[in-house]
């Protein structure tokens, strides 16, 4: 029964069982794959964990680092209040352009913007563009640069902000500390960066899914 097709299976069960049917997301994920997206999208039940995350923060501002085709974004943004709004960063022109179609198919257009560039050299640019304080961050682009995000992020919160960063876990590889590879070693930047941290309280936790071994970390700033 443990086995990765159980994984994928019960993915497949919680998401008949607990998600409703929802042709926008379906769209989604059906236009990324016309256009020849990575399919490295959160999972259903996970975009839904996130959406019950940042209803549970109350989040009016939240921030997305790492858009693809929008299919966490949308998650994200159905949590926002009538005059919340979502700035998202993404490296990629062409994940930005198919994103945008997505958000504007999915009528939230108008509460979401996605700032297209390298993230890092976004951040510095946000308060300018009316965006900080925000109330739930989502970290999900390119590992290698997760405890610099993380600490950017820190920058733009207050008490309460809740941080939440995807894949954690990488099928374990993460805890290999000889491994020569960017996402690993900047994953593990990352939880060196948050042990003991003054200011942010953080806890990871180790999933299966249809999207394989992996994890999310969860942190809240004091
Ligand atoms: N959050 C999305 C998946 C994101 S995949 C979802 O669940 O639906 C990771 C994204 O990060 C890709 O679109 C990739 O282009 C983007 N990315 C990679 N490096 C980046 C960088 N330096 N700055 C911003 N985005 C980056
Ligand atoms: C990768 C990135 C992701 O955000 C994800 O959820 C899965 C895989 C990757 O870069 O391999
Ligand atoms: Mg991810």
């Amino acid at each position: 029964m443990n086995s990765p097709k159980t994984w994928h299976e019960f993915d497949q069960y919680t998401t008949d069982k607990l998600i409703s049917y929802d042709p926008v997301l379906e769209n989604v994920l059906q236009t990324n794959a016309e256009e020849g997206l990575p399919s490295i999208d959160v999972s259903p039940v996970k975009g839904k964990m996130l959406h019950m995350i940042a209803s549970l923060a109350k989040a009016k501002n939240i921030l997305e680092v790492g858009t693809l085709g929008g299919y966490s974004t949308i998650w994200l943004a159905r949590a926002l209040p009538d005059d919340g709004q979502l700035v998202s960063l993404e490296y990629s022109a062409k994940h930005a352009e198919v994103a945008k179609r997505n958000l504007k198919k999915a009528k939230l257009d108008d509460k979401v913007e996605i700032l297209i560039g390298a993230a890092i050299e976004t951040f510095p640019q946000l308060p300018e563009k009316g965006f900080h304080d925000f109330d739930f961050v989502f970290i999900d682009a390119d590992k290698q640069n997760n405890s610099r995000y993380v600490e950017e992020a820190l920058k733009l919160s207050h008490p309460g902000t809740c941080i939440v960063v995807d894949n954690v876990v990488r099928n374990g590889t993460v805890l290999d500390s000889d491994l020569e590879d960017e996402s690993v070693q900047g994953i593990r930047q990352m939880f060196d960066y948050l042990s003991d941290h003054p200011k942010i309280e953080s806890t990871a936790i180790q999933t299966v899914g249809s999207k394989g071994y992996d994890g999310f970390l969860l942190a809240i700033v004091k």
